[in-house]
C-alpha cells in the first residue's frame, strides 16, 4: 500500500440535473438532481482508495460550501489538507437529457490570491514528505499562474516525491518544463501543449524522448476508446480496451491515471500495470460514476484488454 497525496487546485461541486428534454428559454422541470464533490485530484484519490492506498487530499477549497467535500473525505478516510479560500467552490452543472445529450455549465470558482497560494506551499512543505507520490490534476483556479504551478511541481520533486501531472493548455505546457515523473495527457491535450496538430506514433515517440530528457519518466497518452500509448525507459506499449457499453465517460482519465500509479507504486510489471489501468478506465465508462465497484467485473475487463509493444514504422 502506498501513501499518496492528490492536489486539486480547482475542485468543483458536480450538480447533475436529469430532465426529459431541455427547452432553452423555458421553465424546465427536472426528474432528479444529484450533487457530489468532484475535481480530478479528488476523483483520482477515490479510485486509489478503492485500490487500497492511503490518501491525503489537498488544494484550494471555497470556505463557504465545503460540506460535500468534508463529508466525502470523512467517509473515505482521506486526510484533509485543503487550504480554505474565501468564497464558494464552483459548481459544474450537467444537464442530462433522456436521449443521452449532456450540456455542461461550468462555474468560475473563487479567485485564489497570493496569500492562499503561499499557505498551500507552506502546508505542502510540512505534509508532503512521507508520501510516495503526489498527483496534481485538473485546471488552475483564477489567480493561479502556470508559472506558479511549475514552481510548485519543482518544489514537490525537490521534496523527493514522484510527481504525476494531468492538466491541459498553458498549465500542461508549463508543468512539462518542471519534468514531472509521469504525465497523462489525452492526444488533443498533448498536441496543444506541443503545438503539433497531428500526433503520429513517430511524433509521440519523439515527444517522449524530448520529455524524457527533461525528466519525464512516463508519458501516458490516452485516446478514449482507442486506448493508451505508454512511453517510458522500457519498450513502448499500447493498450486497447475491451468494447464496453458507455454509460458515462466521466472519470475515465482519472481512473486510468489512478490505475497507472497503482501499478507503478506497487511494482507490478509494466504490462500488468497498463492492463489493469486500462480495465479500471473501461470500468469507469460502464458506470454513471467511476470507481472499483465489482472486483469480478474488473478481472473480466482485464482479460479483454489487449496490450502489445508499440513499433515505430
Ligand atoms: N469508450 C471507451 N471504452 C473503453 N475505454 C474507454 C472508453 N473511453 C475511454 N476509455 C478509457 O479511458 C481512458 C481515458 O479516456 P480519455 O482518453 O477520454 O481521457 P481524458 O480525455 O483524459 O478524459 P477525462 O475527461 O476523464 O479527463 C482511455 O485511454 C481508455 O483506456
Ligand atoms: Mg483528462
Amino acid at each position: 500500500m502506498a501513501k499518496i497525496l492528490t492536489l486539486t487546485l480547482n475542485p468543483a461541486l458536480d450538480l447533475t440535473v436529469q430532465l426529459t428534454r431541455l427547452e432553452p428559454g423555458q421553465v424546465n422541470r427536472s426528474e432528479a438532481m444529484h450533487t457530489h464533490a468532484a475535481g480530478k485530484g479528488v476523483n483520482v484519490a477515490q479510485v486509489l482508495a478503492d485500490l487500497g492506498h492511503q490518501l491525503t487530499v489537498s488544494g484550494f477549497l471555497g470556505a463557504d460550501n465545503p460540506q460535500a467535500f468534508e463529508a466525502l473525505f470523512a467517509r473515505r478516510g482521506f486526510v484533509d489538507a485543503f487550504v480554505r479560500v474565501p468564497g464558494e467552490t464552483r459548481s459544474n452543472i450537467k444537464l442530462a437529457e433522456q436521449d443521452g445529450r449532456i450540456t455542461d455549465l461550468n462555474g468560475p470558482g473563487p479567485e485564489v490570491d497570493a496569500a492562499a497560494q503561499q499557505a498551500l506551499l507552506e502546508c505542502l512543505e510540512r505534509i508532503a514528505p512521507g508520501h510516495d507520490a503526489v498527483v496534481v490534476a485538473g485546471s488552475l483556479p483564477r489567480g493561479v499562474s502556470p508559472q506558479w504551478l511549475q514552481a510548485l511541481l519543482t518544489r514537490l520533486k525537490a521534496l523527493g516525491l514522484k510527481v504525476a501531472l494531468d492538466t491541459s493548455g498553458e498549465a500542461l505546457r508549463a508543468g512539462l518544463a518542471a519534468g514531472p515523473w509521469l504525465v497523462k495527457p489525452n492526444t488533443e491535450e498533448l498536441a496543444e501543449a506541443l503545438d503539433c496538430p497531428l500526433l503520429s506514433l513517430a511524433t509521440q515517440a519523439a515527444a517522449a524522448r524530448r520529455l524524457h530528457a527533461q525528466g519525464v519518466e512516463h508519458l501516458v497518452i490516452s485516446h478514449g476508446a482507442e486506448g493508451v500509448n505508454w512511453f517510458s525507459a522500457a519498450p513502448a506499449l499500447q493498450a486497447l480496451p475491451p468494447k464496453v457499453s458507455v454509460a458515462s465517460t466521466v472519470g475515465a482519465g482519472d481512473s486510468l491515471l489512478a490505475g497507472m500509479l497503482h501499478g507503478l507504486l506497487s511494482a507490478h510489471g509494466f504490462e500488468q500495470t497498463l492492463r489493469t489501468a486500462t480495465a479500471i478506465a473501461a470500468m469507469a465508462v460502464t458506470q454513471i460514476g467511476f470507481g472499483i465497484t465489482d472486483a469480478a467485473q474488473l478481472a473480466q475487463l482485464e482479460q479483454g484488454v489487449r496490450v502489445h509493444p508499440l513499433i515505430e514504422q
